[in-house]
């Protein structure tokens, strides 16, 4: 069966919309906890503008305390070269670079044109050169929440320019649920037909429930990488409507269940997601942490045994 890569984003993409501020030390043990369960990547935080995601605003902190464990790339969100130069100082892995492919919600999110973005971003893809390996996400790529569809065409354009560039790899995100399974299929075919020779990853968002099956299209397609985030925290501050993204352990639960490798030891990560609802104050989305796996069975109610015995006695 196929050896699928997940890159876990909870302590960016998961925190950055939570309202209360995870202390800088509970972000630590976090990443520290979820380096031990496999991922082949953890989104440790972001170098935004501490004014625009207050939340993250400890990254440089964050980056230099946590244990690194061999194997594991510890990558970072990268919004300008501001944001480089300080991933570079905190020695990422990788900078996720990142810009929207609808224009409304690039002025929303990153408050320039996209055209301004793809400037600032080629600068620092130069910067970066032959040091860290660069990898871009594209957002809203199935739809905006403000413009409606995103053609697949300004997708495949900008994911052209980037790679144009150099970059490692791509990430095609679905920041708010827009994604349905048959569109997943299509924009997957397209991508692996263009950029073979790219790290392709998908990421998307459970909003309206879909986030499971998109997975299973694109790993149907061919597609190896997702992003996923523990609980199925998540969402973009700057995308109305917003919510979490699918959740690493039941993706990981359904991929394991049908015979995929995915590298996880999923019980510890279904530990850490049982610990969730105490670290934020709050439920969370993510299924397989409340029903448990399909493999954790319940025992029988008495009567059972009572009724066996009847029958055999019959
Ligand atoms: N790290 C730290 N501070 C930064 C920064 C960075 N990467 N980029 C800008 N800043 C600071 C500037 O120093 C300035 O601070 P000041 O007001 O104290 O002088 C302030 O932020 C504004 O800077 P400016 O260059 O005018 O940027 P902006 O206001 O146009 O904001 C972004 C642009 C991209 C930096 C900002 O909108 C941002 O960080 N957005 C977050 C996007 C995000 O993470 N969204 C969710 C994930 S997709
Ligand atoms: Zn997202």
């Amino acid at each position: 069966m196929t050896r699928l890569f997940f890159n876990e984003v909870a302590t960016r993409d998961g925190f950055q919309i939570e309202p209360a501020f995870v202390p800088t030390e509970a972000k630590i043990a976090l990443v520290d906890a979820l380096g031990e369960c496999g991922f082949a990547k953890i989104e440790v935080t972001s170098f935004t503008s501490p004014k625009a995601i207050p939340m993250l605003r400890d990254a440089d902190e964050v980056m230099g305390r946590i244990r690194r464990r061999p194997g594991v790339e510890y990558t970072v969100l990268v919004p300008n070269l501001r944001g480089a130069e300080r991933a570079l100082e905190a020695r990422a892995d990788e900078l996720n670079l990142v810009m929207s492919t609808s224009e409304t919600h690039n002025l929303a999110n990153l408050r320039m044109p996209r055209e301004k973005s793809f400037e600032a971003l080629s600068a620092v893809i130069r910067h970066v050169a032959g040091r860290t390996p660069v990898n871009v996400s594209l957002s809203t790529c199935f739809g905006c929440p403000m413009e409606g569809e995103v053609p697949l065409s300004e997708v495949l354009r900008y994911a052209d320019r980037f790679a144009g560039l150099g970059v490692r790899g791509l990430t095609i995100c679905d920041t708010t649920g827009m994604a349905h399974p048959a569109q997943v299929s299509e924009v997957c075919e397209q991508l692996l037909a263009r950029f073979a020779g790219l790290q392709l990853t998908l990421h998307f968002h459970n909003t309206r429930g879909m986030g499971l099956a998109n997975v299973l299209a694109a790993v149907q397609a061919g597609i190896v990488r997702f992003d996923g985030s523990l609980g199925g925290l998540g969402g973009c501050p700057y995308a109305p409507g917003a919510s979490g993204n699918i959740s690493s352990e039941d993706a990981i639960h359904m991929l394991e269940a049908m015979g995929h490798d995915t590298g996880i030891d999923l019980p510890r990560l279904l530990t850490l997601a049982r610990q969730l609802p105490d670290l934020l104050g709050h439920e969370v989305p993510g299924q397989v942490a409340k029903a448990g796996r399909i493999a954790d069975l319940h025992p029988a109610p008495p009567a059972v045994a009572g009724l066996r015995a009847a029958l055999a006695s019959d």
